[in-house]
């Protein structure tokens, strides 16, 4: 655990991964396929030593091997079944509980009732001294301030840039890169779902249709109602609004319409006056000298956009952030994600903004990992 080598100058870290689908079996094969680089290029090895599924976990103080951790997932079987390692049926809380790891890496389903499994797990994880790095917007939306005032308390870090728009940098755009400023107005575009649906409404395709091929793409979930109704994209607001704009909002905060009521008749009209509707959450600072505290208006509502909004340009397969702030102008970022590979990829990015000070300039060609190497 947090053992660095004097001799080589490499620290090896122990993690735990929670939730083994979309998201954390991408991750795992990312530390797989970066194995060298990352050791070359931080000087950092990772060990995984537990992971669990909703059928069960496996457990090797040892190191399990992550090409068998991937390849039983591709599979569609339990990482239980990891040989000589594996426990049917054992829950991750569990699975947490015999572990002493650096790191928990958190990647199981949102749960906004509850926030469970992810809550009760990284609230355990921070407990026992590690550090957490999640996907999961769950336990954030629900409890937020409880998390991070914890994760001070307990001298951990509490990292989770993957839950906004993705493997966008949005937060740690706001958080970092922003220091200083008084963000005046935050507008994103952080919902593929919705991006996508617009963008075929907008080629004449009716919403049905539209959510239709959303789903048969793998874009839309079998209940998409989270997402066409603002919620999703409401989730995203609120821990931007935590986590970047320091206020404690919580769903109930924010006004929000979803996309069901448009009509491609909307879309054209919008297009005909030189506009795009996208469904946009949007931050706006009350302008008052008398609050000592910033406060924000917050808002999810498909919104008209001029053509040259850099929002406006985004494809149904690209998500966006915009920035104003006092001092550094206004700054917009963009990804487009076609796959789920770079919200993967934010779990690595966080466990590096967690170890690493300073970012190491790339050396030749050390990362140059193709999607075809990887999958
Ligand atoms: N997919 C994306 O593009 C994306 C982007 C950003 C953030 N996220 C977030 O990342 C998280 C994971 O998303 P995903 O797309 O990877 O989901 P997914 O493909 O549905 O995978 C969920 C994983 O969690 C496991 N799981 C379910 N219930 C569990 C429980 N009670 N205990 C332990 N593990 C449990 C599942 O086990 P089985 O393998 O046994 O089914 C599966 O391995 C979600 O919170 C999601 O919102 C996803």
């Amino acid at each position: 655990m947090n053992a660095s080598s004097p001799k080589s100058g490499r620290q090896e870290i122990e993690i735990v991964v929670i939730g083994l689908g979309n998201i954390g079996r991408r991750f795992l094969q990312i530390l797989d396929h970066k194995r060298d680089s990352l050791r070359t290029r931080y000087g950092l090895a990772f060990k995984l030593i537990g992971a669990a599924d909703s059928r069960g976990a496996a457990i090797a103080q040892a190191g399990l091997d992550l090409a068998t951790v991937v390849r039983l997932k591709r599979e569609g079987r339990s990482v239980a079944e990891y040989p000589a390692c594996g426990h049917p049926a054992m829950s991750a809380q569990r699975m947490l509980d015999q572990v002493q790891a650096d790191v928990l890496c958190e990647a199981s389903p949102v749960n906004l009732e509850s926030g469970e499994p992810g809550l009760s797990c990284m609230r355990a994880a921070i407990h026992k001294g590690m550090h957490v790095v999640t996907a999961n917007k769950g336990p954030l939306v629900l409890a937020y301030a409880e998390l991070a005032a914890l994760a001070r308390e307990k001298g951990v870090r509490l990292r989770f840039c993957g839950t906004v728009a993705g493997g966008l940098p949005a937060i740690n755009l706001g958080q970092r890169d922003l220091a200083g400023a008084t963000i005046e107005r935050i507008e994103a575009v952080p919902n593929l779902t919705t991006s996508f649906i617009l963008e075929r409404m907008t080629h004449g395709s009716t919403y049905e249709l539209a959510l239709v091929e959303a789903q048969a793409q793998g874009c839309a979930e079998a209940d998409p109602s989270l997402d066409v109704q603002g919620w999703d994209a409401a989730n995203k607001l609120v821990i931007l609004a935590n986590s970047v704009l320091g206020v404690p909002a919580t769903l109930q905060d924010v006004n929000v319409q979803g996309i069901t009521a448009l009509t491609p008749a909307d879309l054209a009209k919008a297009q005909a006056q030189g506009k795009v509707i996208k469904l946009v959450a949007t931050a706006v600072r009350r302008n008052s000298a008398a609050v000592r505290q910033d406060s924000y208006t917050l808002t999810v509502a498909p919104t008209p956009l001029p053509a040259d909004h850099p929002l406006a340009q985004l494809n149904g397969q690209q998500m966006g952030i915009v920035y104003y702030t006092d001092i550094y102008g206004t700054i917009s970022a963009a990804i487009l994600e076609k796959e789920p590979l770079p919200s993967a990829a934010a779990l690595l990015r966080d466990i590096l903004s967690i170890y690493m000070d300073t970012p190491i300039a790339p050396e030749t060609g050390a990362l140059s990992v193709s999607h075809q190497e990887l999958f």
